[in-house]
């Protein structure tokens, strides 16, 4: 899988976003070990602490089919309806300690054909993580 279609995947997940209250649509495509891909977008809600990131809709939509090994994903926020880079929430980071290692890639886009790429320990150094105490 080529890191643009990764890329815009995410962009097309986007569509999807129910935000209301923030007007930030995001949309992440999800890449497991054996090719597939899972996408999300993130669902605000009007009492605000249940809204999920597209990032964790991803990762739940994965799991929950059995998957648990990933490579990378690709994020695509739009604000105003205007592509701006969103950087992934540290819950979301968390999520990914939880499944992923340390080289994991996160491609955050920036325009159409342009993204930021991150490893995991790279946005989150010295995380938590059970397996390792
Ligand atoms: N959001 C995501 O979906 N992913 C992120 O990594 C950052 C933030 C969403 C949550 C909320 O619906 C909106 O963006 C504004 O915070």
């Amino acid at each position: 899988m080529n890191k643009n279609m990764l890329c815009q995947r995410a962009i097309d997940a986007l569509k999807n976003s129910y935000s209301p209250y923030s007007n930030c649509k995001v949309g992440a495509a999800l890449l497991t070990e054996s090719g597939k891909i899972y996408t999300g977008c993130n669902i605000e809600n009007a009492s605000f602490s249940p809204t999920i990131c597209a990032e964790r809709v991803a990762f739940s939509k994965a799991v929950s089919e059995g998957e648990h090994s990933f490579t990378a994903i690709a994020i695509a926020g739009e604000k105003s309806g205007v592509l701006t880079p969103f950087s992934p929430c540290g819950v979301c980071r968390q999520v990914m300690a939880e499944f992923c290692n340390a080289d994991f890639k996160v491609l955050v886009v920036k325009t159409k054909d342009e993204f930021n790429e991150y490893t995991l320990s790279q946005l989150l150094p010295n995380s938590f993580n059970l397996k390792e105490i």
